[in-house]
């Protein structure tokens, strides 16, 4: 792991704990989100990732532990701490009668912008693209449109970090693209740190900087996207070729197979660990030495989701995708 010092963390959370009721829903959570970047708040439904952030942001008292975000104590300095921070609820909450503009317009005033809060509220849903519903009202929103308005106001008073609880649900491909990009050009350009919570291990993967994974309350894993990746040993495979049914039966014939099997022209194969090496070059020699035509040679699981796996004690693809759905 990073090892980032108390200076350099927007928030440092020490054995956080939340009950509701007798349930126990976070349970000493130690989070340290460093200044910069975008971080990605990983874990299943009921994970405890809503709850956290409401912690966070001050909507939910803790049972117990300590919240510390731009070095200071949460509880003893709220007001200033929140003015620096904006936020995107999971669902976004618009005043359904007034346009988007007006909407907008009021959270800048409400966080304090003084200068031409309208001008900087159409920056905003301009850069987001809202563009086209300004004048429309809230409640004529698609869910999509909805999420853009409540990105364009979490960030509309230019805080230094933006809590995003699940962003992009409602986003189509394209969207989420975009959005993607606009919050790495806010990283890039405007020094922002983002902390954004999800279950969609690839959107994680490819936007996030650092990542935590929360199960059942509690952080199972966390560090920077590299040392993820890094650290990654990945022993299962998935490979494409035309004669499959060849492939299949040279690899049993390998010492150090665990697993295989041929599914729809894909040949998913599992390896001991301590051979992945040798894996790859005998199933290269197999496709030279058998003439066969290569189409696709790439591990079964992208780094993050590994690492998810590992970290959940996950068994399998359909389990991964039944706990992520
Ligand atoms: N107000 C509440 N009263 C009682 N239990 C609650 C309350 N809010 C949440 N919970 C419970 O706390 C646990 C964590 O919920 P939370 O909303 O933090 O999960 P999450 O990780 O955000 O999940 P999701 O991915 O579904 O948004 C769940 O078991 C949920 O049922
Ligand atoms: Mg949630």
């Amino acid at each position: 792991m990073t090892e980032v010092t108390a200076e350099e963390n927007i928030v440092e959370t020490t054995n956080l704990v939340k009950f509701y009721g007798k349930k126990c829903v976070v349970y000493n959570l130690n989070l340290s989100v460093p200044k910069g970047g975008i971080f990605g708040f990983l874990g299943p439904n009921g994970a405890g990732k809503s709850t956290t952030i409401k912690m966070l942001l001050g909507l939910l008292r803790p049972t117990s532990g300590q919240i510390k975000i731009f070095g200071k104590n949460l509880k003893a300095a709220r007001v200033d701490i929140l003015k620096r921070v904006g936020y995107l609820p999971e669902k976004p909450i618009l005043y359904e009668k007034m346009t988007v503009l007006q909407f907008v317009t009021f959270m800048a005033r409400l966080h304090g912008v003084k200068k031409n809060p309208k001008k900087r509220a159409l920056e905003m849903l301009d850069f987001f693209g809202v563009g086209k519903h300004i004048l429309s009202q809230c409640r004529e929103l698609s869910a999509g449109q909805r999420q853009r308005v409540g990105l364009a106001q979490a960030f509309v008073h230019d805080p230094e970090f933006i809590i995003l609880d699940e962003p992009t649900t409602n986003l189509d491909p394209l969207g989420r693209m975009q959005i993607f990009e606009k919050l790495r050009y806010l990283v890039e350009e405007e020094n922002k740190t983002i902390f954004i919570s999800s279950h969609i291990l690839p959107e994680i993967e490819r936007l996030c900087d650092y990542v935590g994974v929360i199960n059942q309350g509690t952080l199972v894993a966390s560090g920077s996207l590299g040392e993820i990746i890094a650290k990654t040993v990945n022993n299962e495979f998935v490979i494409v070729v035309d004669r499959p049914n060849i492939l299949m039966r040279k690899i049993g014939e390998l010492p150090y197979i665990l697993q295989s099997n041929e599914k729809d022209y894909q040949v998913i194969v599992s390896v001991d660990p301590e051979h992945v090496k040798a894996f790859v070059k005998d199933v290269m020699n197999i496709i030279m030495e058998n003439d066969m035509l290569l189409k696709s040679f790439k591990p079964l699981y992208m780094p993050i989701e590994k690492m998810f796996i590992d970290a959940l004690g996950i068994r399998s693809k359909s389990e991964l995708e039944n706990v992520m759905e």
